[in-house]
């Protein structure tokens, strides 16, 4: 799948980069090829030697190398990749990347590449979650740049939580899903919905659910990366908006169906807002005060179905309808229901059960039910996924055989 792709794989100073060593020998595996930089940090935990048997290519170091530059100039090089691949990505590098330093090979190579990005921090708990890291992250992402990782589990420095580096195996996997799209949507449009819907209850308060819109919003980037016109309709969330997508802000269910409308038409559709069922029957028109006593039970009426609404839009239904199917029991069989109860071409069912942190998580647990049958797919990343149904979404144009337009 990665036959002659090339990798630039830059490796900053932490102790996950042993990790990349083995990233290193699965990309060659499998017919990358992988072109390595090693940052000086870099080279205190993995050496120049090791890195260059594994690339069997030579490993640059240094911006001032007259032989390097002699050879092939640092901005060649930033070009002369098909992906730029940063594991392990620092709190150090990440804040460089999102501030546009340039200070030394690695860093140049990032501010000057046309090419796609893709970071796997790897970083103590406390770096990770602080706020000067957060909001890199979300520059970054802004951006475009992808984001694989971290896991959570028990540290090199003797703490436990978030910030390992993904595994190699999760790492490998981004790679090929981003490879899996790439352009091939070119032409095509796409119209994805995210997040909650809220519903007023009067002007301060609402009826909300727990999505975090992290999953529609990597799909929207995913679609938009693999050249389709994107349009994200999305309810109310913390997350950035994804590079190249036009956004829509909605709050309510029937916003949502309003600029869902609005968008068609639109060759693909995918519906993975968590739109409320239900809204209050009325929204009071002021702030329903304390002092008037409890209101006791609100009355609540059905919200439209966005997703059953676009499928059944007749001329105007996009040729693909793929929705989101949140489960806690006999999920294919509740998924299988849904598929046709309302009108889509694929579900993806996904266990929301207690326990599996779907909800407002980083990882998806997907069946995909289709007229065709179901497929497992692995315990991914959000990332991951979007990346797969993007994939998934280009097959299935190609097979049609119609040239988009
Ligand atoms: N959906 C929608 N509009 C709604 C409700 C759901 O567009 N008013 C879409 C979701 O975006 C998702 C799919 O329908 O793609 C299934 O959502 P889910 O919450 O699992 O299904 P419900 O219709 O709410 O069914 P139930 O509550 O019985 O599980």
């Amino acid at each position: 799948m990665l036959d002659g792709k090339r990798i630039l794989l830059i490796v900053a100073g932490g102790i996950a980069a042993y990790k990349t060593l083995e990233l290193t020998r699965r990309l060659v595996e499998r017919g990358a090829a992988v072109r390595c930089v090693l940052t000086a940090a870099g080279a205190e935990f993995v050496t120049p030697f090791a890195l260059s048997a594994l690339s069997g290519d030579k490993v640059y170091r240094e911006l001032f190398s007259l032989t390097d530059e002699h050879e092939m100039g640092h901005i060649q090089l930033s070009r002369d990749a098909d992906l730029v691949v940063v594991a392990p990505a620092t709190a150090d590098i990440l804040a460089k990347m999102a501030a546009g330093l340039a200070g030394d090979l690695a860093t140049t190579l990032l501010l000057a590449t046309d090419k796609d990005v893709l970071a796997a921090p790897a970083m103590n708990v406390r770096m990770w979650e602080h706020a000067a890291t957060r909001a890199n992250l979300a520059t970054l992402r802004e951006r475009g740049i992808g984001i694989v990782g971290p896991e959570e589990g028990p540290m090199a420095c003797g703490e436990h939580g978030w910030g390992r580096m993904a595994e190699p195996a999760a790492i490998l996997a981004a790679i090929e899903t981003w490879f899996a799209a790439s352009g091939r949507l070119g032409g095509r449009s796409a119209l994805v919905t995210s997040g909650p819907t809220w519903e007023a209850v009067d002007p301060v308060r609402y009826i909300g659910n727990r999505s975090s819109g992290k999953q529609g919003h990597a799909i929207a980037a995913a679609l938009a990366r693999a050249g389709a016109r994107t349009r994200l309709v999305t309810g109310p969330t913390h997350e950035p908006d994804p590079a190249g997508v036009e956004i829509v802000r909605v709050e309510s269910a029937r916003e949502m169906l309003k600029a869902c409308r609005a968008a068609l038409p639109s060759d693909v559709a995918v519906f993975a807002a968590a739109v409320a069922d239900w809204r209050p029957a009325r929204k009071a028109g002021h702030k329903i005060k304390k002092s008037s006593g409890a209101p006791g039970a609100i009355e609540l009426v059905e919200n439209p179905d966005v997703l059953a609404s676009v499928a059944a839009a007749g001329n105007l239904r996009p040729a693909l309808v793929v929705g989101f199917a949140a489960e806690t029991d006999d999920i294919l069989g509740n998924a299988r229901k849904k598929l046709d109860r309302k009108g889509c071409d694929w579900i993806l069912a996904n266990d929301v059960s207690p326990g599996t942190e779907v909800f407002g998580g980083d990882e998806n647990s997907i069946r995909m039910v289709s007229g065709d049958g179901v497929e497992d797919w692995p315990r991914l990343s959000k990332e991951a996924v979007a990346g797969r149904l993007a994939g998934r979404i280009a097959d299935w144009f190609e097979a049609r055989g119609e040239a988009a337009e």
